[in-house]
């Protein structure tokens, strides 16, 4: 993003200590989301993305990402696709566990929402070890789908997601404002 829109998304990101555990600084964007200007900043930055990289639907990735992912699809004029967390989607869904620090978790997508032909780009805000967003680019390509690339706001360097992603995306982008 450009460095002015850069400096005001970040100055509207709050980091919390010691949430949700001790010793975790917890990335708090609510204070960027009650702020208009900074949101519609965000939604044109992330919309732009899309654009840039082709994408042809947008996959939102449960909770937060659901935030940022619903404004970028309507603004690009794409679908929206929820990635959810294991057993909320009513119909037919493709599965996908992956692990965490500790123990595994479980994302789902409605297999109906893919189609061969569609171009995702896949949007969330945090990047931290990169476990999730590598589920849900391989649920688009089980789907049938391509990767169009996946953009958050931020990404946790110091986490290494970015070298744990980057072969799971096969050449497709990652974009991090
Ligand atoms: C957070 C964040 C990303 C994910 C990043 O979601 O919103 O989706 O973790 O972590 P990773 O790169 O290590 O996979 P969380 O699971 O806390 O869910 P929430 O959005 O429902 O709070």
């Amino acid at each position: 993003a450009p460095a002015d829109v850069r400096d005001l998304l970040l100055s509207r990101i709050r980091d919390v200590p010691d949430h949700p555990q001790p010793g975790v600084v917890f990335k708090d964007i609510t204070p960027l989301l009650a702020d208009p200007a900074a949101f519609t900043a965000l939604t044109e930055a992330l919309s732009e993305l899309c654009v840039r990289h082709g994408a042809t639907k947008v996959v939102g990735l449960e909770a937060r990402g659901f935030i940022l992912a619903a404004p970028v699809a309507v603004r690009a004029g794409l679908g929206f696709i929820p990635v959810r967390k294991a057993g909320k989607l009513p119909g037919a869904t493709l599965s996908q566990a992956y692990d965490l620090e500790y123990g595994s978790a479980e994302i789902e997508v409605h297999a109906e929402d893919l189609d061969s032909g569609d171009r995702v780009m896949v949007i969330d805000d945090v990047l931290a070890t990169g476990g999730t967003a590598g589920a849900a680019a391989e649920l688009i390509r089980r789907g049938g789908a391509e990767v169009a690339g996946v953009a958050v706001l931020m990404e946790l360097g110091f986490l290494g997601g970015r070298g744990k992603l980057e072969p799971v995306l096969r050449g497709a982008p990652l974009e991090a404002l």
